[in-house]
């Protein structure tokens, strides 16, 4: 760990020394990359010891130990060893690297673990003195009798219980504790740190978003922290939804829930057919879900007016109940963005028509023709020059004529309005 950052230095260094002193291709004694690192554990926990070396040929890397307090008797360390709780993983390549693991640690695991190396052509050699041809990093490894919590169970949030009060109490330490602390979901609860060996916290509002996984964690002195685990759990509830969603054929529609409670509920989503939720029907490939812990999405492409428009269901279940939520999809025809043109190009024929109905009818002695009305009207504006009629101008005749269509007009306009919208 804290040897990384200077792996590539010390890689470079050697190297370049190599290169110097003996040219590229000559030995060179192994030396230390990366050497263990003493720690202090608590039983039942597990701890790793890297080592990493280089030298040319690649050095041999050997795992010793001697119990605390006889640093004279190391004793060779073989992987499977102490009931399969150790593992040696040991790669050669470049370096030579090695992580010696052992898990489930016992008060007797405590001791001084030695990393060797060599490539040295003797270093097997019975008559030659080992600490001449290995070269050895030592860490101590310290493990404490892991302090002991009782911790209240974990509870279930409904409505109507009384306020949930969650219990710490640290019974045996192995060390002085400093200080203890509460966390929800891996977060602290600020304003929950105290110092002493009693600890609770209270949860006052009974709401599912009040449910997650509680820790009280205390901190010691000299020893890792300790810590207990309180599962809070409470029905799903979705708090946010899409309550309907229009879209046009051949379009992607998107809905969504979110929810709250833990654990987090697995999701199904359901469409009503022949008014019952039954599970979506994806033969046609176009339906795609993505969940995560407190959000799932579906989404439907190509959207198609014949199937898919309706009411879809997300439902979110947990071990402790079950929430669900529609959402209606509309799906428009690819016409219906025509709609308000066609309601404007229907209004402008009816006027052309009025027109010419009212000036057939009002003069028929002036005006012979509708269409030369028409025509000349479309000319005036063409040319912006008004030519001057007493009783009649153009303008006239379009204004009166306007005025008497719009009343007639605005039912159509306001029907094929409502059928924009509907559709
Ligand atoms: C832990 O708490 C339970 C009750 O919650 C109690 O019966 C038990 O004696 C406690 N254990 C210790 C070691 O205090
Ligand atoms: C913790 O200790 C207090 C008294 O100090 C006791 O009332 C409570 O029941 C204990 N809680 C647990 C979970 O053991
Ligand atoms: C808890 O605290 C009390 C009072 O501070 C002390 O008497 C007791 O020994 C402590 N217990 C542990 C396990 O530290
Ligand atoms: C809780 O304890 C576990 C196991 O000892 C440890 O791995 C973890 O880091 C602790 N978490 C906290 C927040 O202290
Ligand atoms: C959903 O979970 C994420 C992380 O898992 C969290 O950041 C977010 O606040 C949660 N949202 C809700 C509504 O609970
Ligand atoms: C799914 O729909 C296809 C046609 O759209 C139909 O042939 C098939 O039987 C349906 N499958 C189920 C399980 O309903
Ligand atoms: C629907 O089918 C498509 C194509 O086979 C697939 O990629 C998609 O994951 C399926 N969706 C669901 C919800 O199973
Ligand atoms: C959600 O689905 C589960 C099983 O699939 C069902 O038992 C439950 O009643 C559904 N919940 C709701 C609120 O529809």
């Amino acid at each position: 760990m804290s040897g990384s950052g200077s792996l590539p230095l010390a890689l470079c260094l050697l190297l370049t020394a190599a290169s110097l002193i003996s040219g590229p291709a000559a030995a060179q004694n192994a030396g230390f990359v990366k050497s263990p690192m003493s720690e202090t554990k608590l039983t039942g926990d597990a701890f790793e010891l890297y080592c990493d070396v280089v030298g040319k040929p690649t050095p041999e890397i050997q795992w010793w130990y001697a119990e605390v307090n006889r640093a004279e008797s190391f004793k060779q360390l073989w992987d499977g060893a102490r009931k399969r709780r150790v593992t040696i993983n040991t790669a050669y390549g470049a370096n030579g690297v090695s992580v010696l693991r052992i898990t489930r640690l016992t008060l007797e695991d405590s001791g001084t673990y030695e990393c060797r190396a060599s490539n040295d052509p003797r270093r097997n050699d019975l008559r030659q003195n080992p600490s001449i041809t290995w070269i050895r990093a030592q860490a101590t490894i310290s493990v404490l009798q892991k302090p002991r919590i009782n911790a209240s169970e974990d509870v279930h949030i409904h409505q109507s219980s009384s306020p949930i009060i969650l219990q710490c109490n640290l019974t045996t330490s192995p060390s002085p504790l400093t200080y203890s602390y509460w966390e929800k979901n891996g977060e602290e609860i600020s304003g929950t740190k105290k110092n002493s060996n009693t600890t609770e916290h209270k949860i006052l509002k009974l709401r599912a978003d009040e449910s997650g996984e509680y820790l009280c964690v205390f901190v010691f002195a000299n020893s890792p922290v300790a810590n207990a685990t309180i599962e809070v759990k409470a029905i799903p509830e979705i708090t946010v939804h899409k309550r309907s969603e229009n879209k046009n054929e051949g379009q992607e529609a998107v809905m969504y829930c979110k929810s709250v409670g833990f654990p987090h509920p697995d999701w199904v989503w359901r469409k009503k057919i022949n008014g019952v939720f039954a599970e979506i029907n994806n033969s046609s490939g176009r339906f795609f879900i993505t969940n995560k812990d407190n959000y799932t999405e579906l989404s439907i492409t190509n959207l198609q007016i014949s199937e898919d428009p309706g009411e879809y269901e997300c439902n979110a279940t947990n071990p402790i109940g079950s929430a669900s939520a529609t959402t209606i999809l509309r799906v428009r025809s690819h016409l219906a963005p025509l709609w308000p043109f066609l309601g404007i190009l229907a209004e402008i024929i009816i006027l052309i028509v009025i027109i010419v109905v009212y000036e057939k009818r009002k003069r028929p002695d002036e005006v012979p023709d509708g269409k030369s009305v028409l025509r000349a009207t479309c000319k005036t504006y063409g040319t912006r020059s008004l030519r001057e009629n007493k009783h009649h101008s153009p303008r006239r005749v379009l204004r009166s004529s306007a005025a008497v269509l719009s009343p007639t007009i605005r039912p159509f306009t306001v029907a094929l309005q409502n059928l924009y919208i509907n559709s």
